[in-house]
């Protein structure tokens, strides 16, 4: 989509309200302002001194940056362990009985798990991993609720230097064993379930299916959190393992493998514009260095802080900031299993009154959904020990910006619009608490080290007032260093765009005083309620099921979820379209790919508005399903065929 069609836009860039820090907040804050000069002076020696200072090193790197464009190694020649890095340098320090984790329970249960337990189950988990035949370098495939076990196992699979996929427990079967193919993964880490909205959610039977497609899975290691409230549990002899029987046996003794710096941590897979997910893949020393520095600085964490980044593990903002930044600066967090609305809507603010919650980081989904529902709920509970908060994941709207400020900040935390990727590793594009004054929608500035640009369709960097595409010009630290065995798409989808230039996929437009604004996707990539799905996987899943001929999916509006899911479909001859099929076909979406990927609207229609080329002209299906009036048609090869879509489309709204 081109950024000038987004009618919001220019709403946005005359929103004049400004917030300059509290300067009570920048005589304490982390961030000062002198680390732009200073990262902008020498880069390289800005993130050098920052590994030295911050990272516990087994050898030291000799070369900070290796960089053969498009590829990069950072801290070259480094030997160290995450988790070490994680876990037990805080407890050799003394912090063993400091809290890493306040774990909450959906029914209310509640764990503490401190760094001393982290460091026990961690290396008790990595003997278990050992035990079953797992060695450095082998993929392990993780499809786990939020539960402690899940950050536990990655820290496990990181210790002996097996790189971990996490797979979202919402994802399908069929999702979950693609992934586990191309990783080619030989174990699976799951559980029997979890709590959702007061119910237990069985998780075993994709397990079952996903892995009767998934050749390399030797076993499946299994952690009972439901139970007898799971009865239809299966249990595979030779193959599954309970974690309670495999791993509470082990020694609580399994020293950390040091690791090279580029030693691969994890590969996580997320959306492009081609219906096969790409397999991210993350190194340790330049992601321990990125995640762990911008949390800090971000965040301004202290010691004392109590911090909630209320995400889910299976995306990468709990990798960098629930698991792996947060571990890293020692930081007690809370992880919580359940859903916003359970039992009611004021679950979180009462979780963060009990937990004396100080930092809080979520979606702008979670607070449109949180606005619509009203201030009521967080109003019943003490939010006073808020003193920073964070949005990410979509673009943030000046309104729920506000709201956010005033009914969970009390009009005095500061608001961080933190823009990043999977790909990104960490957040580049963000304001410093205390040192940035910010603009409600506005990520602002790219961060000290981070070299970000607007350029126009030639590479040119546009100038202030301008819009166009966001780009990096320079290598950062937690940067992916590729797509899991396909170096050749990972070159052409971010770096052939322009050259020598990352290419982010995102629209974007700097206005006259040089704050950034993120515009959403340029690319066949959707983002509903913060989750990255693209519409050519949308479309594959359709085109999946026996009725459809073809389908062309493409995102709208929507006030809650930021993008809506709006889908049209050919049926074969035969098949009649009742609003039955397209039930069905919406669900045939859940069940391939998620139920975050169901399409919010589904029309049939006879045929499709197609260049004469042959290429679906997605900005016309995107007028129609917006209602908009039609832009320049006449590049259709038929122009009557919108005509007759539109027709169809009235008939269809009830
Ligand atoms: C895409 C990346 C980064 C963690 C969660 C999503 C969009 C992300 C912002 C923001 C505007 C944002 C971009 C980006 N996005 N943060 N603060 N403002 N847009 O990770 O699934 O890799 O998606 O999310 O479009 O490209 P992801």
């Amino acid at each position: 989509m081109s950024v000038d069609q987004r009618p919001e836009i220019e709403n946005l860039l005359a929103e004049g309200r400004v917030f300059p820090p509290d300067p009570a907040f920048a005589a304490q804050a982390n961030a000062q302002p002198d680390l732009y000069d200073e990262a902008a002076r020498d880069p390289e020696a800005f993130w050098a001194k920052i590994a030295r200072e911050t990272v516990t090193w087994n050898e030291p790197f000799h070369t900070t940056l290796d960089w053969e464009l498009p590829f990069a190694k950072w801290f070259v020649g480094g030997k160290l362990n995450m988790s070490e890095n994680c876990v037990d340098r805080h407890v050799a320090s003394g912090l063993g009985d400091k809290v890493a984790y306040h774990w909450v329970g959906e029914p209310g249960d509640t764990r503490t798990i401190t760094f001393g337990d982290l460091h026990r189950e961690v290396q008790k988990a990595a003997n278990a991993l050992l035990e079953l035949g797992i060695e450095a370098g082998d993929r392990v495939a993780i499809y786990m609720p939020m539960i402690p076990e899940l950050p536990i196992a990655m820290l496990a699979c990181a210790r002996i230097g097996a790189p971990h996929t996490v797979v979202f427990a919402g994802f399908s079967a069929e999702a979950l064993s693609g992934r586990i193919n191309d990783a080619q993964a030989k174990l699976v880490i799951t559980a029997d379930g979890s709590y959702r909205r007061g119910k237990a959610m069985p998780l075993k039977a994709a397990v079952d299916e996903a892995v009767a497609a998934s050749p390399t899975i030797e076993h499946v290691l299994m952690v009972r959190r439901l139970g007898e409230a799971a009865p239809e549990t299966t249990f595979v002899d030779g193959r599954d393992i309970w974690w309670h029987d495999l791993v509470d046996r082990q020694e609580a003794d399994c020293p950390p493998v040091p690791l090279d710096s580029e030693h691969m941590l994890y590969l996580l897979y997320t959306s492009g514009s081609t219906a096969k997910p790409k397999g991210i893949t993350h190194t340790t020393a330049g992601y321990l260095v990125g995640t762990s520095y911008s949390h800090k600085q971000i965040f301004d964490i202290k010691p004392d802080d109590v911090y909630w980044c209320a995400a889910d593990i299976g995306w990468v903002t709990g990798h960098s900031y629930i698991v792996y930044g947060p571990l890293a600066n020692g930081t007690t967090g809370v992880l919580y299993e359940g859903t916003p609305d359970s039992p009611a809507w004021d679950r979180w603010w009462q979780i963060i009154e009990e937990y004396k919650v100080s930092v809080l980081y979520c979606a702008p989904t979670a607070i449109r959904a949180f606005m619509k529902q009203g201030a009521e709920h967080p109003a019943k509970h003490d939010l006073s020990t808020l003193r920073v908060l964070g949005s990410v994941g979509e673009p943030i709207n000046p309104e729920a910006w506000m709201w956010y400020r005033e009914h969970i900040g009390g009009n005095r935390a500061p608001v961080v619009d933190t823009w990043w990727q999977t790909e990104t590793g960490q957040i580049l594009i963000s304001p410093l608490p205390g040192v940035t004054t910010t603009k409600p929608g506005s990520a602002t500035f790219p961060l000290p080290g981070i070299e970000a640009d607007i350029v126009d369709g030639d590479g040119n960097s546009v100038p202030n007032g301008g819009g166009g595409y966001l780009v990096l010009k320079r290598p950062w630290p937690a940067m992916l260093r590729g797509i899991y065995g396909d170096p050749e798409r990972y070159k052409e989808t971010y770096w052939s765009r322009f050259p020598g230039m990352y290419f982010a996929g995102d629209g974007a437009k700097r206005d006259e005083e040089g704050y950034f604004w993120l515009l959403g996707r340029v690319d066949d990539v959707m983002n509903i309620s913060g989750h990255r799905l693209s519409t050519t996987e949308i479309e594959s899943a359709l085109v999946s099921h026996p009725a459809v001929a073809e389908a062309a999916v493409v995102g709208g509006p929507d006030p809650v979820t930021g993008e809506a899911i709006n889908a049209f479909v050919i049926l074969r001859l035969g098949f009649d379209p009742t609003p039955e099929l397209g039930e069905e076909l919406r669900k045939h979406v859940a069940t391939k790919i998620s139920p975050i990927a169901k399409p919010k609207s589904l029309m049939f229609t006879p045929d499709l508005p197609k260049t004469r080329s042959g290429k679906i002209m997605r900005r016309l299906l995107r007028d129609i399903a917006q209602g908009r009036s039609l832009g320049d048609t006449t590049t259709l090869a038929d122009a009557t065929v919108v005509e007759t879509i539109r027709e169809n489309s009235l008939k269809s709204e009830d």
